[in-house]
């Protein structure tokens, strides 16, 4: 099933791409002369203090060498696009657009407004004495400060690295220590679906015994007292109450670091995925406007947390250097009824919507009428991200939100993309339910086999792109190898995505999801590894192992199969209270099965294919299994599936 693009999304478009020959011109031009395409791009998009004229040096088979660089003779502080440029014909115009916990509770903050909270906040992170190149972690919820205060490091040439509020003490520290954070930001409490979240007491616990962090900046959200230490804590509004609302910018390379993510891998802990500054700020404005026509007048809302990769680039930066209104909401999509996103929709006129699968199929679950009874006209783009959306979801998205006046954009990147890498363009591209479409122009993709040959035509295979673009990650922070080994030891030459993708006759793109021990539960990435760490940490498990499974709404559920010390009994409620301590809240188990052994090789390998598919119920697929060392192990598995959560 093919739609063609709404006539209300093909009219005015902004962007340059209008139909599918003006996308494949871009996309064989931005192939043809990479450098010549993105210099071009950057010059239009960015202020730049020196313009650069270099484009790409370095290549994907010398990345073991060292990271690539984009625009290496530039100039620029990321700010500046995002503020500064702003000031003379958007000063007035709203840039973040605060929705809070309770509905109607509204902050608007204009591009003067924020570019002055900005410089205090960056006036008073140096007095606190961050410096270029050094570390702030921030540690809060949605609230706009958060974006102030991503900014505001920007501004020094600090590198600030947000962890998601619901990462717990023990997951804070672990980043806190890996890259050695000078600072961290946090707020009171976190206020969330009518709850309070702790987060200035997660970060007293995960900061004993860290002696790197000197100051902790808290902002105070709510009237609530919490734990105060007067040697090291000091209030955001008493910091910033005394700070001057000017700041010059300073002034650093295209390459210099600009934040560290942390996101999981199959193997591990954490990683700490860096981006720079130009290459960066590039791609997510280009991005940004393209993929949704983003237009002057357009209220965009993106639903995702700042503590994400979404949030980051198309909350924060992407919009910013655009000149668009932002909308910032702190609350959840259920909160306090299932209407809260169309209640929005209708009350701030919201153009552009970009949420998750997993909210999608949590709401039309609740029902049609939740939507229905709010005014969605002012909608043109729907988008959305973070994992596969299956078909039925896709067009309750576009029946029912979009009462089939609005395209869909379904988005495939990762916090490694840096911004949308696979997408359909809004004016341009006709949609297909479950298919993220066409590479972005600059984008390269390649699909391969298991030996790295390249498949042509349609088929499946495993996703890579074979040629740098200026948003891509550039390293793992402080360790270079890791990128190298995990990203570029699969395909030599080619960057591995870790997903699996299947195209058809037209190009499209069908993403099938991760080939690796990556879980996508509810959008959240999470590693195996993460979970079966935890796991074994509980005194009476000997051995796990952890898989995904379809979850209706989640995706993916995590299914544990767990092997007790001999002789104990485990209780699931223990493995859960080890992955909310180790982890985060968001980090559940969903089945768990108490099994005699794991099923593995005679060198001692769990073979994971075997429990993926009883978790999956398709045990009676499992083919051969003689060369496991006791293959009666996989049929007391299979008698114990665990089909409940
Ligand atoms: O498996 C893909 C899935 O999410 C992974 C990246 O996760 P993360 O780095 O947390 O970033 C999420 C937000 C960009 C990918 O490897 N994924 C993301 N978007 C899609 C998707 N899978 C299918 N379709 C998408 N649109």
């Amino acid at each position: 099933m093919r739609y063609d693009v709404p006539d209300r999304v093909r009219e005015n478009a902004a962007t340059p791409i209008r139909d599918l020959d003006r996308y494949r011109e871009t996309h064989a031009a931005a192939a043809n002369d990479p450098n010549g395409f993105w210099l071009g791009v950057t010059k239009e998009r960015i202020a730049w203090r020196e313009e650069p004229t270099l484009g790409l040096e370095g290549d994907f088979h010398g990345i073991a060498e060292g990271p690539l660089s984009w625009f290496g003779d530039g100039r620029l502080n990321v700010t500046e696009s995002c503020l500064d440029r702003h000031l003379e014909a958007r000063g007035d115009k709203v840039a973040i657009l605060w929705e809070g916990d309770e509905p109607g509770e509204v902050r608007k903050l204009t591009y003067r407004e924020l570019h002055a909270e900005v410089c205090k906040a960056a006036n008073a992170l140096a007095a606190l004495g961050l410096k270029k190149g050094e570390r702030a972690i921030i540690y809060m919820g949605m609230v706009p400060e958060a974006a102030i205060a991503m900014l505001a490091c920007a501004r020094l040439g600090a590198v600030h690295s947000v962890v998601f509020g619901g990462f717990s003490a023990d997951a804070l520290r672990d980043r806190v220590r890996d890259c050695g954070a000078e600072i961290v930001i946090t707020q009171d409490l976190g206020v969330r679906g009518g709850k309070h979240i702790p987060l200035k007491a997660t970060v007293d616990e995960a900061l004993a015994g860290s002696p790197s962090v000197k100051k902790v900046l808290v902002y105070k959200r709510t009237e609530e007292e919490v734990p105060w230490d007067a040697s090291r804590d000091v209030w955001w509004h008493e910091a910033l109450g005394a700070a001057e609302p000017t700041h010059e910018a300073e002034i650093v390379e295209a390459e210099h670091p600009l934040f560290v993510l942390y996101t999981s891998g199959s193997t591990g802990r954490p990683k700490g995925v860096v981006h720079t500054s130009g290459g960066y700020i590039t791609y997510t404005s280009y991005t940004h406007a393209t993929v949704f026509d983003l237009r002057e007048d357009d209220v965009y809302a993106c639903v995702a947390d700042v503590g994400w990769i979404t949030g980051h680039s198309y909350i924060v930066y992407g919009p910013l250097a655009n000149g668009a209104t932002t909308l910032m909401f702190e609350s959840i999509p259920t909160y306090p009824d299932a209407g809260r996103y169309w209640d929005m929709v209708q009350r701030h006129g919201v153009t552009i919507f970009y949420t998750a699968p997993t909210a999608i199929r949590a709401l039309a679950a609740k029902g049609d009428e939740h939507v229905t009874k709010h005014d969605r006209s002012t909608l043109r783009v729907l988008g959305t991200v973070g994992e596969p959306i299956n078909p039925e979801a896709w067009v309750w998205y576009f029946d029912v939100v979009g009462e089939k006046r609005c395209t869909i954009v379904d988005t495939w990147w990762q916090t490694e993309t840096g911004g949308i890498a696979i997408s359909p363009i809004a004016p341009a591209t006709p949609t297909k339910p479950g298919s993220a479409t066409l590479p972005m122009p600059g984008i390269l993709t390649s699909l391969r086999t298991k030996e790295g040959a390249v498949i042509r035509g349609p088929g499946q295979g495993l996703l890579c792109i074979d040629h740098p673009w200026p948003g891509q990650a550039r390293t793992v922070w402080g360790d270079h190898e890791r990128f190298v080994a995990t990203y570029f030891g699969h395909v030599p030459g080619a960057y591995f995505t870790g997903d699996g993708c299947r195209r058809d006759e037209d190009g499209y793109h069908w993403i099938t999801g991760r080939v690796d021990d990556v879980l996508n539960v509810s959008g959240h990435r999470m590693g195996t590894a993460e979970f079966e760490a935890a796991i074994v940490s509980v005194e009476e498990v000997a051995e796990a192992a952890v898989v995904g499974y379809p979850h209706e709404v989640k995706g993916q559920g995590v299914y544990a199969y767990v092997v007790p010390q001999g002789g104990a009994t485990v209780d699931p409620a223990s493995l859960n209270g080890a992955c909310r301590t180790q982890i985060g809240a968001h980090a559940k188990i969903d089945r768990v099965q108490v099994v005699p052994g794991l099923p593995k090789t005679r060198s001692g390998k769990v073979m994971r294919r075997i429990l993926r598919k009883i978790a999956e119920g398709r045990g009676d697929e499992l083919g051969d299994t003689s060369t496991l060392a006791d293959p009666s192990v996989v049929d007391a598995i299979r008698d114990g599936f665990v089909t409940k959560d």
